[in-house]
Formats: structure tokens, C-alpha cells, sequence
């Protein structure tokens, strides 16, 4: 693999280790010179975050460091940040971490001119068209996880805390400007956000692959995307400090997010509640539903699971890919069942009816029902694949 190299799709990204010493460049490109630094309250102290700061005071960029974000993140996050924002006579963010500080930062310089609350802009039909482009700041967006993609994609992912729904906030502009993939800023994960993250990038691959609708450009993205993740996440979880595996997994997670504009599937549409209901960690929880979802969808994908085992140099069949995904599950430490994840079984139905009407359950290659969505949750309660 080359050590670096520079991509403009499906946006600019400077893509390599070391190279987030490019900060002061990127933030030009960008066209901004007063940044609000935004990332999540975990990030704010580890040596990740004082690294890009330091950068940015070499550089003579004043640093001002908005973190009061927490891991799936609230619209008061985002209303506290807009504040400093304006407060701070900011002109763009450089928006650092994992998908909450991305989806923060991303979605509070969407709303650094706007003057609808933040709900108008759900990712329903046209809303994003009510947004004033003009009122929308450049992003420059630093991935310090392997997973969500949120640094390629053009929405965020907020609760709304009256609701205990997670919500799209969506608009075309929200694509960051510059995206610096840099492996060495993911090297500090805890395991068990490596392997979350690790499951979320796969399961966007996967969801997007299965998603009804055509979308060739999607499916070969997707391909190689978990190809990347079966060689590179035992990789990263047996050696964290693995830079080439760690730059795998950061363009896997890239991938799927891009991929995921086809579509995604029942697994996020049961996520999406699960981690709104309960606080989750995303990608694990996605990682605990995956076999479930892949089994109950088994009519209508074998022949492409088929097609994908077989690039993935397994036998050519549904269960030999069904039984990796298990296999890399097992390997990794994801609990098998929801309750050794510590999710209660009276939550089945209200988890059930929430992702029916979870803007992903629409792709799931076969009709996600309510009666099919608390089946998913009770083999995953159970166990039974
Ligand atoms: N925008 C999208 O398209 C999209 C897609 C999927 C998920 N999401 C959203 O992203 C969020 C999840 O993001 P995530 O899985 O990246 O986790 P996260 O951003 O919530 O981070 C998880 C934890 O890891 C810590 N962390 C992050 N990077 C670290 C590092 N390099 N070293 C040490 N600690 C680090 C954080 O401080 C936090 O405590 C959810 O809110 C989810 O809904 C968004
Ligand atoms: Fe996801």
C-alpha cells in the first residue's frame, strides 16, 4: 500500500499517516481562518486532541475548542456549539473524533446562519431545500475512529432528546470541504470502540450491497469495503499500533458511508432505536444484529451473498458468509445476544415499532413489518440465528 495519497472522491481527502500536520493547508483549501476545533467531551483531553491543537498554534491559527458533546449526541449539543460559534465570530469548523464529534460539528456549521430550528431539516423528501445555503460554513472534517464515514457523508446523526428518536439532519453542503484521514489519530482507540467502529463500516458495506435498488457504483464500493474489514479488523484488535491495517479500516469506513447513499437495512433500523433508547455504543450494537438480519433477509440476497462470499475467497455460498460474520464476531469479543449486551426484553416492542419507521428500514431488502422486526429482536435476545 503507498503511505499517502490524495483522493477527491466523493470529496477532497488527504488520505495517510502523519499527514494531519497538513491542518493549517487543509483549513486554507478550506477557506476558513478563524475554525472552531469541535469533538467530544472523551476526545477533549487525550493526546489526539492536544496534537491537532498544537498543530494549529504553530501554525498562529487561534484555537477555540467547543466539547460539551456527548456520545450520541443531543440537539443541546449542537445548540451550545452554534452559540460559540457565533459568539466566537468563527468562519468554518474543523470538526474531530469519532461520528458524534463529525455529526456535531458537520451539522453545527450547517446551522451557523440558518434560522428554522434544527428539525426542519430532518432528512425527510426536500426539507433540506428550506435551508439558506448561503448560512452554511465550510467544514473540514478529522476522523479519530474507523466506522461511521461521517466525514464523507453529507448528514448527521442527532437524538432528539424529547422524542428518544435518533434523527438525519441532511443537506448537500454538510460534505466536508477537506477530509484529512490521518490512521495514527485512531491508534489510541479502546478495543471496543476499534471493534465497533470496525462493525459499522462493515455494516454499511453490507446493508448498502443488500439494499434494494439499483446502484452498481454503490455494490462495488461496498465489495471492496468489506474485503478490507475481514483482513484488516483482526489485524487492528490483535496490533492497535498496525498503521497499514488502521489505514484499511479508515477507507473501509469511507467506503461504506459512501456506499450507503443507496441505501441501509434492518440492522440500523434496529440500531438506530436500540442506541436511542438505551445509549449504545452504534457500531456494536449494529455488530450484535447482524447475523439476525442476515438471516431473516436470506430469501431475498443469497444469490449476492453468494456472489460476495466468493470475493472474499470463502465457498460461494450464503452460509459460508453468514458463518465468517459469526466467526469474526466471536474472534472480536461482540456479545453474541442482546442481553449479554444488556438490553432488557421488554423493550422488543417499542424497539420494533421505532424501526419500522426508521428512514433506513425502507432499503431492507425484504419489508421490515413490526411482526418481522420483533422477530429480529427476539432471535437476537435469544440467540438463535
Ligand atoms: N453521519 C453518519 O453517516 C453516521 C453513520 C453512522 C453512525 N453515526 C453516528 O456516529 C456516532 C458514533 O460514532 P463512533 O462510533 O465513531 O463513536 P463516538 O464518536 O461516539 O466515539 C466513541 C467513544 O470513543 C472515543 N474516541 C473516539 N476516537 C478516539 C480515539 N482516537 N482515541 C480514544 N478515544 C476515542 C470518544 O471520545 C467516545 O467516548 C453515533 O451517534 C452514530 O449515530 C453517524
Ligand atoms: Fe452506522
Amino acid at each position: 500500500m503507498p503511505t499517502t495519497a490524495n483522493w477527491n472522491y466523493p470529496t477532497a481527502l488527504r488520505f495517510g499517516a502523519g499527514r494531519i500536520a497538513e491542518l493549517p493547508q487543509a483549513l486554507a483549501a478550506a477557506g476558513m481562518s478563524r475554525p472552531l476545533l469541535v469533538t467530544d467531551a472523551g476526545l477533549a483531553d487525550l493526546p489526539v486532541t492536544h496534537r491537532v491543537r498544537g498543530i494549529l498554534e504553530a501554525a498562529g491559527i487561534p484555537v477555540a475548542l467547543f466539547s460539551d458533546v456527548r456520545s450520541n449526541p443531543v440537539s443541546a449539543n449542537v445548540d451550545a456549539g452554534i452559540a460559540a460559534l457565533r459568539a466566537g465570530g468563527h468562519d468554518g469548523v474543523v470538526a474531530l473524533g469519532g461520528g458524534s464529534g463529525l455529526d456535531t460539528g458537520k451539522v453545527i456549521a450547517f446551522m451557523a446562519r440558518q434560522t428554522r430550528p434544527i428539525w426542519d431539516f430532518e432528512d425527510i423528501g426536500d426539507w433540506w431545500t428550506r435551508a439558506d445555503p448561503a448560512g452554511i460554513f465550510p467544514i473540514v472534517a478529522v476522523p479519530t475512529t474507523a466506522g461511521t464515514g461521517s466525514e464523507v457523508g453529507r448528514a448527521g446523526v442527532i437524538t432528539d432528546e424529547v422524542t428518544h428518536t435518533k434523527k438525519v439532519i441532511f443537506h448537500p453542503l454538510m460534505m466536508p470541504k477537506v477530509v484529512i484521514a490521518d490512521p495514527e489519530l485512531t491508534v489510541g482507540m479502546p478495543p471496543f470502540i476499534t471493534v465497533g467502529t470496525g462493525f459499522d463500516a462493515l455494516a454499511h458495506c453490507l446493508e448498502a450491497y443488500c439494499a434494494k435498488g439499483y446502484h452498481p457504483l454503490a455494490d462495488g464500493i461496498a465489495l471492496e469495503g468489506m474485503r478490507l474489514v475481514f483482513e484488516n479488523l483482526p489485524k487492528v484488535h490483535r496490533d492497535p499500533g498496525d498503521l497499514e491495517a488502521r489505514g484499511h479500516m479508515m477507507s473501509a469506513a469511507a467506503m461504506g458511508a459512501t456506499a450507503f447513499q443507496k441505501g441501509l437495512g434492518a440492522v440500523h433500523a434496529l440500531s438506530h432505536p436500540v442506541g436511542a433508547l438505551y445509549d449504545t455504543h452504534h457500531g456494536m450494537t449494529n455488530a450484535v444484529f447482524m447475523p439476525y438480519v442476515l438471516a431473516v433477509n436470506r430469501p431475498a440476497i443469497a444469490d449476492r451473498i453468494g456472489r460476495l462470499a466468493a470475493y472474499l475467497g470463502l465457498p460461494p455460498s450464503f452460509e459460508a458468509f453468514l458463518s465468517a460474520v459469526l466467526e469474526l464476531r466471536h474472534n472480536l469479543g461482540v456479545p453474541a445476544t442482546l442481553e449479554a449486551f444488556g438490553i432488557p426484553a421488554d423493550g422488543r416492542d417499542k424497539v420494533a415499532a421505532m424501526a419500522v419507521v426508521d428512514p433506513t428500514a425502507g432499503s431492507n431488502p425484504v419489508t421490515l413489518t413490526e411482526e418481522l422486526a420483533r422477530e429480529i429482536f427476539e432471535r437476537a435476545q435469544t440467540g438463535r440465528v
